[in-house]
């Protein structure tokens, strides 16, 4: 019987270069994975704890204790168990943690060794990853949401909201699709370039230009698109993240970029006036993490038109999830394995998302690593679609260029962007 037989962490650099856990499984038939865990900026409150040293190192974001809590506390209890049984491995974590937010060992710890298991226990089985973690059901190729324009707290512009995506869904294969979104990406790169703008890139490899306001972003990749030779609705998309618990003060909705604060009430009429002027198929965040009247009325006057994502919102928690089922807030989740602590975790949200006919989006952190897990995770779930940054930058890349091998592995595998949003 193959077993654990040494678990070990490093502090190593995320893509913001701050400090991040990286966790290594040693198995005893040989077998060594490692996994590099990502951090979030614009997290959400309820989102498992990040454990940080604090002090002078690193200003404060040392990740030696976690990296101890692997190292001791952690490995204690996981070494000479199977690496085949990831939910026990978890359940194991959970309950030496104790916590609800694994507040004493860091979900960073947690989730580095979790996913370190994971990918062992596929490497000793000679499996993908995607393959180990789906089974013969995982086919699906997500379709991406590529943010090419970043603002809020990704960004040092005037644009309140965070992201601006676009969604290849007119396309038949995963190739294609980040084809026509590298030539649009490049496109607007040589449009912002030529009317001044600044073309520095922003945490998720968007361009951070300083628009005036919050819908310019939206009118440039509009022209992107065509220029590039795409048709826009027909066969790409947009999709927005406002983030909007980062300007959600006082019960108001402050777009400081435009010099404007706004009632619930007065932004969701902003969204529906941007839903009929625009091809936007999806809005993340529209409403604040602690705004559910609002994301109530939100997903009334649009659930039935377009994707409503909870991300701050629902934290990847399948509690919080049922909340919002319970109440008909929004009809989709964005899926962080950070943001509750397993894989294991992430998983039963994903399930009971699928029975509850909401979304799923598989999704990185703004601080990544070049770790490509979240890839073979979003086919291993079928999960249909994945948010993973612009085309650029290594760290953002290391995604696509992974769900390219994976497409060609795949022979039968199926990218349903057509049927998306039919
Ligand atoms: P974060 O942002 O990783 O900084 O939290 C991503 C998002 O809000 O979707
Ligand atoms: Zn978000």
């Amino acid at each position: 019987m193959v077993y654990i037989d040494r678990i070990s962490a490093q502090e190593v650099l995320d893509s913001r270069g701050n400090p991040t856990v990286k966790a290594t499984v040693v198995l005893s038939d040989g077998t060594i994975a490692s996994a590099i865990v990502p951090s979030g900026a614009s997290t959400g409150k309820r989102e498992a704890l990040e454990l940080r040293d604090g002090g002078e190192r690193f200003l404060g974001k040392g990740v030696l204790k976690a990296c101890e809590n692997v190292e001791v506390a952690i490995a204690d209890e996981l070494v000479g168990l199977s690496p085949y049984n990831q939910a026990q491995i978890d359940m194991i974590m959970q309950e030496l943690d104790g916590t609800e937010n694994y507040s004493k060992l860091g979900a960073n710890a947690v989730l580095g060794v979790s996913m370190a298991v994971a990918r062992a226990a596929a490497k000793s089985l000679n499996l993908p990853l995607y393959r180990y973690l789906g089974g013969s059901n995982a086919m699906v190729l997500p379709v991406p949401m590529l943010n090419i324009i970043n603002g809020g707290a990704h960004a040092n512009n005037g644009v309140d909201l965070q992201e601006y995506m676009i969604m290849p869904t007119g396309f038949d294969e995963f190739k294609e699709a980040l084809r026509a979104s590298v030539e649009i990406y490049q496109t607007l790169k040589k449009l912002l370039a030529q009317e001044g703008f600044s073309t520095a890139l922003g945490d998720e490899g968007g361009f951070a230009p300083d628009f005036k306001n919050n819908q310019e972003p939206i009118e440039y990749i509009l022209r992107a698109i065509e220029a590039a030779g795409y048709r826009p609705e027909e066969q790409v998309v947009l999709a927005l993240d406002a983030a909007s618990s980062e300007f959600y003060r006082d019960g108001f909705y402050h777009l400081a970029g435009e010099g404007r604060q706004l009632t619930s009430d007065e932004l969701i009429q902003y969204y529906e006036e941007l839903v009929e002027r625009y091809p936007i198929r999806s809005i993340e965040d529209g409403m604040a993490e602690d705004d559910w009247e609002g994301w109530r009325k939100l997903t009334e006057r649009l659930g039935d038109r377009i994707q409503l994502v909870g991300d701050d919102l629902f934290v990847t928690n399948k509690a919080i999830l049922a909340e919002g089922v319970g109440q008909g807030v929004a009809n989709a989740i964005l899926i962080k394995p950070n943001q509750i602590g397993t894989i294991t975790q992430t998983m039963e949200t994903v399930r009971f998302a699928q029975r509850s006919s909401y979304r799923s989006i598989m999704s990185h952190r703004s601080g990544e690593s070049e770790d490509p897990f979240i890839a073979d995770f979003a086919v291993g779930l079928n999960t249909g679609q994945i948010k993973t940054g612009a085309p650029a930058r290594g760290e953002r890349t290391a995604k696509y260029n992974r769900l390219l091998e994976i497409e060609r592995d795949l022979i039968f595998g199926e990218y349903i962007g057509k049927e998306l949003f039919d």
